[in-house]
């Protein structure tokens, strides 16, 4: 029987003991009353990383090619997906594609009106999904099978792995094919049983082989980043004990901001030149610390803007440092009109448009640019 010889996410060799079952059964292996084969069960935990861990891999084949659970079985599960895709289904249409890992009976798929893949490897469960039209390859996801995908172009908009990440002994295997799999913009949504709700609960009867690992959120950071990805978002639920959601992204990729920051510049630059070229009037409304920012890297000064309004009395009747613009009250828009309002508190530009919907001219947003 395979014992691992260091954590599955660090490799740390130092593992330490938490809780020693003895010699367990495959607890879901139901069977006709025979003696079963039995396996050590040992709860460990990684000092470096943080993972808590079973040291024994029973082969998945063992545990999972005919599978006795079921989701569509609980009412819970049902409504807690359901409520689930209805949030995400708001930014998908009939160009997304939704990939479910550990698919199950499609249980989840199934409320979605985009398309969708399920991938289950217990054939007996996916036969369920399969016969209720969800598509479903009845496979282990791997690496390979994420390449191979891959390569046929099949990208998802959302990867769902529910209560799957516990069961898989390749950890980076498995994080590795979700990228793969995943559009630039694509989301990963994540469920694992909780392991602060395991030891604060004393939930010590959700350990048993199919589970390898418990989670908590510091080993689950390091493991995605080790992956280039990032948790974007995450959620306590209630469901099985108590568990985490997790909504991760491709990292950040800040070696461009740069050249994105003088893109907003340019724009506004050579919008603000050309209107004040046809002999405009242009005023700034809201004098923030971010409008600041913003004027003294493009560059825009008094030359261009004629003043700024702002409904803080504090602020009226100073200017704005280093840009050489005076703070009026908003009322200096009547008495002294422009012809565009450069909105620099664009945090608050719904609210200000509707007070001063009087005004006839247009209203500029500066990123991403708009006139309104
Ligand atoms: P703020 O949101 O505090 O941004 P920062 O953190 O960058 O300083 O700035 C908003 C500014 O806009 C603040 O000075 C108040 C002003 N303001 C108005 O003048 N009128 C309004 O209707 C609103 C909502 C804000």
């Amino acid at each position: 029987m395979p014992e691992i010889n260091g954590c599955r996410i660090c490799n740390s060799e130092e593992l330490h003991l938490v809780l020693d079952y003895g010699m367990m059964p495959l607890v879901n292996n139901l069977n006709d009353g025979e003696e079963p084969e039995t396996y050590p069960l040992k709860l460990v935990l990684c000092p470096d990383c943080g993972l808590v861990q079973i040291t024994e891999t029973v082969p998945p084949e063992k545990l999972f090619s005919e599978y006795y659970y079921f989701s569509s079985q609980s009412q819970t599960m049902l409504e807690h997906s359901k409520k689930l895709v209805k949030e995400l289904s708001k930014n998908l249409d009939k160009y997304s594609l939704v990939i479910e890992i550990a698919s199950n009976d499609g249980y989840l798929l199934q409320y979605y009106d985009v398309p969708v893949l399920g991938i289950e490897p217990a054939s007996n469960v996916a036969e369920v999904a399969i016969k209720k039209a969800i598509p479903t390859l009845v496979e282990f996801f791997s690496v390979d099978l994420a390449n191979e995908l891959r390569s046929q172009g099949v990208l998802a908009d959302v990867v769902h792995a529910h209560n799957v990440l516990a069961h898989v002994a390749d950890l980076h295997g498995f994080v590795e094919g979700m990228k793969l799999i995943l559009k630039p913009e694509g989301l990963i949504v994540i469920e694992v049983p909780y392991l602060r709700n395991l030891i604060d609960g004393c939930e010590f009867d959700t350990v048993y082989h199919e589970h390898l690992c418990y989670f908590s959120i510091r080993p689950l950071v390091k493991l995605f980043k080790l992956h280039g990805l990032e948790i974007v978002d995450l959620q306590t639920l209630k469901i099985h004990g108590g568990s985490l959601r997790l909504y991760v992204k491709h990292e950040t990729d800040y070696g461009n901001f740069t050249e994105r920051a003088d893109e907003v510049k340019d724009k506004l630059r050579e919008l603000l030149f050309r209107l004040k070229k046809e002999g405009k009037r242009i005023v700034a409304y809201g004098a923030a610390a971010k409008g600041n920012v913003l004027l003294k890297y493009c560059g825009i000064d008094s030359e261009i803007i004629d003043y700024v309004v702002d409904s803080t009395p504090a602020k009226q009747g100073k200017y704005m440092p280093g840009l050489g613009l005076r703070i009026y009250h908003p009322e200096k828009l009547k008495e002294v009109k422009p012809d565009y309002i450069l909105i620099l508190a664009w945090n608050f530009a719904d609210e200000i448009m509707e007070k001063e919907s009087w005004f006839g001219g247009g209203f500029i947003i500066p990123n991403p640019l708009r006139i309104c």
